[in-house]
This record gives structure tokens, C-alpha cells and sequence, in this order.
């Protein structure tokens, strides 16, 4: 019951995976504090925005949101407003000046140390929590939006310096959790009866380097691949998946874990950026078109089936036609099932935002319609694949814009929907057979009601 004490909270999320997993554990923690969720955010009496800064639109639409707050505060003094995230991290003092308002300002690597950094706050401080640290374990419960999927973070931060990226700055240095730690989350997931895992990390396939130990070889002791191995048999747990993959360190023998672990779905999300090798380096990603080819060879050799997806920047500094068009090549001969494209946007303290070789507007946008184009024809055609199949489909939620059929992912993670009532069918894995393609998503009906 709400009782007209009780302090509610609002949370908005920005950004990647990582945000929302972060967002998912801040909840928990205020929950745990005795705050209640609060659906409209004018209900709150505490405010928090998990921001992003990956591109400027990103940044742009935290300061359009919290401009409205602000002036709800000057009304309702005892609201609180936090910024956590990237653009926090990224801002820090910054933001203060530029919205007296706050009262927190807080990085993504203190996401976990909400109540304490709130315990000032409600002592009458203004706090400003940037500093780099090291990650506590969490030891709240997340909030998880899904009773089904789950995330679970494996490594935190991001040790490359790619030149267009702020993810170093505001993420820090590489973190990885213990395997007993993941494997210890993974076991409650199972047991609080969610059916489906997806393993975090900006590049997962980096996992355990900064970890102590090594083999007899003089390789690391904890690799990714030896994280699957050591999770894949949790009861409960039927479905893992990871994200996001670095081509840098992606190996042959995590290819062939996925294949030979039964629970590892059959889908690989490995960012290229661009298809040119001149821009590859100017990027600094540390590899080559043909040795990204040859990865996406291998899992197909070893998975054939497998559904492929990756990012992709357009507009880069210099970026000419031509090179372009290699990006263009690329997506035509490999076949993404997804995705996603960004014009280049150029962000503080990156070195290719101090280039002077910026494309224009026009030039970005126009090739960002160009391969989105493209992408959305690859993808159709690659759904094709799946008319008239029987595919295994976890049940997540209902269809939002039709309530007599449910939704669902594939192993290969189409988003599939067919007739249903998701009371009885939430967290079941059914095989569909699949009646409609469309680019992004499958629609089918269960084998059962099939036959009948
Ligand atoms: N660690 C992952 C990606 C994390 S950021 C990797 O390296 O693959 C998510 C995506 O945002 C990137 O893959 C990239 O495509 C995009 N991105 C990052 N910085 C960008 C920028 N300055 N402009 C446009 N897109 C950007
Ligand atoms: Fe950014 Fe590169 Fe790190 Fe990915 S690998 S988060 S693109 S710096
Ligand atoms: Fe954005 Fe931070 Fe994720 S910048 S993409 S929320 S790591």
C-alpha cells in the first residue's frame, strides 16, 4: 500500500545494455532503501537519469529532460535529481554549474554505491561522485525490468582507444568480476526461475586479462571461453547469450564453445565500424576487413545457421566515397541479419574530433540513409530463410500493439510473434512454425495449434 510518506522514485534510462542493467540494480538498491516506483515522472520525489554520451544527440536529450525538472524543483524543493551514467561521468562539477538544481552527480562505476552516495545527499550535501574506483559487488537486488531475461555483467569498462569513442573516459579501465561471482548470479537467476542470460561486457571477449593467474602456456588462466564452459550447466538457465564481441580478440575456440555448448545461442554481435582497412587504422580497432571476414568464415563453418549482427559508423573524418562503399561491400557479401549504423558524431576529448578532415552533414547523413537502406534489404532477405521453419521461441511479453499474440525471441534472436495468452505462456520455449518474415522480425504459430 502507498501511504502518503512514502518517498517514489523515477528512473530513466539512456544508452546501451550496460546502462540498463546499471539502472536495473540502482532500482534495486532504492527499493531496498523503502523507495516505491513511481510510473510518471512528475509522481517521483526522487528523479534519476542514467545518461549516455556515446553521440551528441545522446548528451543533447539528458539536458532537455532534466531542464524540465529543474524547474519542478524550484516548485517541490525536497525533490531529488541525480544524473548518473555517462554523460555524469563525462560532465562531473560540470554539470552543477550548469544545473544547480542536481544533487548527485555520479560515474557509471558507482552505480552500486547509490545509498551511500544518497545518505549524503539526504544529509544536506551536494556530491559529485566521478573518481575512478574499484567496482563493488553488488549486493542489493537488481530490479529487473523482465522476469524471463536477465543481464549480468562479466567485465566493465573498456581498455582500447578507439579514436572516435568515449567509452574509455567514462567507463575506466577493464574490470573483470570473478567467475564465481558471475556464476553465483547466474545461479539465483535460475533459481528465481529466469530462463534466459545475457552476459555483459563493452568487449566481453576481453574478459579475464586483467585478472590474476596463468597457464602453464603463459596465457591467461580466465578467458571468456573458459567462463562459458564454467557457467553453461546452472539449472534453470536454458538460453546464454553475450555482447559485445571485439574482432581483436574473438577466437576459434570461442567459436567453437558456442557450437559445442547447447545453451550458447546461435548469434554473434561483432562490431566492424567500417569496411576499409585505411579507416580501420585511422579508428585504430587493431584489425582488417579480410581478418573480420575470416572470423564471420569461421562461424559459419562452425555454425552455419548462425545470425550475425554488428555496428557500424558512416562519416568518419576523411572517410571517401570509395572507402564508403567498402563498408557497403562488406555488409552486401557478409549478410548481417541487424545492424546498427550511426553517422560519426565527434565527441570531447577523442582524438578524431580534433581532425580537420570532418565530413559535413549532408555527406554523413546521406550515407547513413545509403547503408541503412541496404541493411534493412539484407535483412529481409536473410529472414527469408525462415518461412515455413519451426524455430524455438522463448515467450517474453505480450505483442504491445496486439494483445492476443505474444512475443519471443528465436535462439538466433528474431524477434518472433504468434498467437497467444501470455499468462500461460510467459518464460515457456515453444516451437513456432514460422508463417510471415519481415526484415527484423518473424511471425508464427505453435507447432501445436498447428497440427490441430
Ligand atoms: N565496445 C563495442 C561498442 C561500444 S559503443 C565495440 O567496440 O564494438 C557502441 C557503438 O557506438 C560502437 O560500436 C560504434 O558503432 C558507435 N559509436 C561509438 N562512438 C561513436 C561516435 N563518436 N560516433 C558515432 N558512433 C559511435
Ligand atoms: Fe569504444 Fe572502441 Fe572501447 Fe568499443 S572498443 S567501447 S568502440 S573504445
Ligand atoms: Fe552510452 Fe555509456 Fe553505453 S556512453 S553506449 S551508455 S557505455
Amino acid at each position: 500500500m502507498t501511504t502518503s510518506s512514502q518517498r517514489r522514485y523515477h528512473i530513466t534510462t539512456f544508452g546501451c545494455q550496460m546502462n540498463k542493467a546499471d539502472s536495473e540494480r540502482m532500482a534495486g538498491i532504492l527499493e531496498t532503501m523503502g523507495y516505491e516506483w513511481a510510473e510518471a515522472p512528475d509522481d517521483a520525489d526522487l528523479i534519476l537519469y542514467n545518461t549516455c554520451t556515446i553521440r551528441d544527440n545522446a548528451e543533447q536529450k539528458v539536458y532537455s529532460y532534466l531542464g524540465r525538472q529543474a524547474k519542478r524543483k524550484q516548485e517541490q524543493p525536497d525533490l531529488t535529481l541525480i544524473v548518473a551514467g555517462c554523460v555524469a561521468q563525462q560532465e562531473g562539477e560540470k554539470l552543477l554549474r550548469r544545473v544547480p538544481e542536481l544533487d548527485l552527480v555520479m560515474g557509471p562505476q558507482h552505480a552500486n554505491r547509490l545509498q551511500d552516495l544518497l545518505e549524503e545527499v539526504l544529509n544536506g550535501s551536494q556530491v559529485v561522485a566521478t573518481e575512478p574506483v574499484h567496482i563493488m559487488e553488488d549486493i542489493t537486488k537488481p530490479r529487473r525490468d523482465s522476469q524471463v531475461t536477465a543481464w549480468v555483467n562479466v567485465i566493465y569498462g573498456c581498455n582500447e582507444r578507439c579514436t572516435y569513442c568515449v567509452v574509455p573516459s567514462v567507463r575506466g579501465i577493464e574490470q573483470s568480476r570473478s567467475p564465481e561471482a558471475i556464476r553465483a548470479e547466474m545461479e539465483e537467476l535460475g533459481r528465481q526461475g529466469y530462463k534466459e542470460i545475457t552476459l555483459l561486457g563493452q568487449n566481453i571477449d576481453a574478459y579475464g586479462r586483467d585478472l590474476p593467474g596463468t597457464k602453464a602456456d603463459g596465457s591467461h588462466l580466465h578467458t571468456f571461453t573458459d567462463l562459458l564452459y564454467y557457467v553453461h550447466d546452472i539449472p534453470g538457465i536454458e538460453r546464454i547469450r553475450f555482447a559485445t564481441s571485439h574482432p581483436r580478440y574473438f577466437t576459434e575456440r570461442l567459436i567453437r564453445a558456442c557450437a559445442e555448448l547447447p545453451k550458447v545461442c546461435e548469434h554473434f554481435h561483432i562490431p566492424f565500424q567500417s569496411g576499409d582497412n585505411e579507416l580501420l587504422k585511422a579508428m585504430s580497432r587493431g584489425y582488417t576487413h579480410e581478418k573480420y571476414r575470416r572470423i564471420i568464415d569461421k562461424i559459419r563453418h562452425y555454425v552455419p545457421d548462425a545470425a550475425i549482427s554488428a555496428d557500424a559508423i558512416v562519416g568518419f573524418p576523411g572517410e571517401t566515397e570509395a572507402q564508403f562503399e567498402n563498408t557497403l561491400k562488406l555488409v552486401q557479401d557478409i549478410g548481417f541479419d541487424q545492424l546498427n549504423t550511426a553517422a560519426y558524431s565527434p565527441r570531447p576529448g577523442t582524438p578524431a574530433a580534433l581532425w580537420e578532415n570532418q565530413l559535413s552533414e549532408e555527406v554523413k547523413s546521406d550515407r547513413l540513409q545509403r547503408l541503412n537502406h541496404l541493411v534493412a534489404q539484407i535483412a529481409a532477405e536473410r529472414s527469408q530463410r525462415y518461412l515455413g521453419r519451426v524455430e524455438e521461441v522463448l515467450v517474453e511479453a505480450a505483442n504491445e500493439k496486439d494483445p492476443t499474440q505474444v512475443m519471443g525471441r528465436t535462439r538466433s534472436n528474431r524477434l518472433t510473434f504468434f498467437p497467444g495468452q501470455i499468462e500461460t505462456l510467459k518464460g515457456k520455449t515453444l516451437p513456432i512454425k514460422v508463417t510471415e518474415v519481415r526484415a527484423f522480425s518473424l511471425t508464427g504459430v505453435a507447432v501445436e495449434a498447428a497440427v490441430v
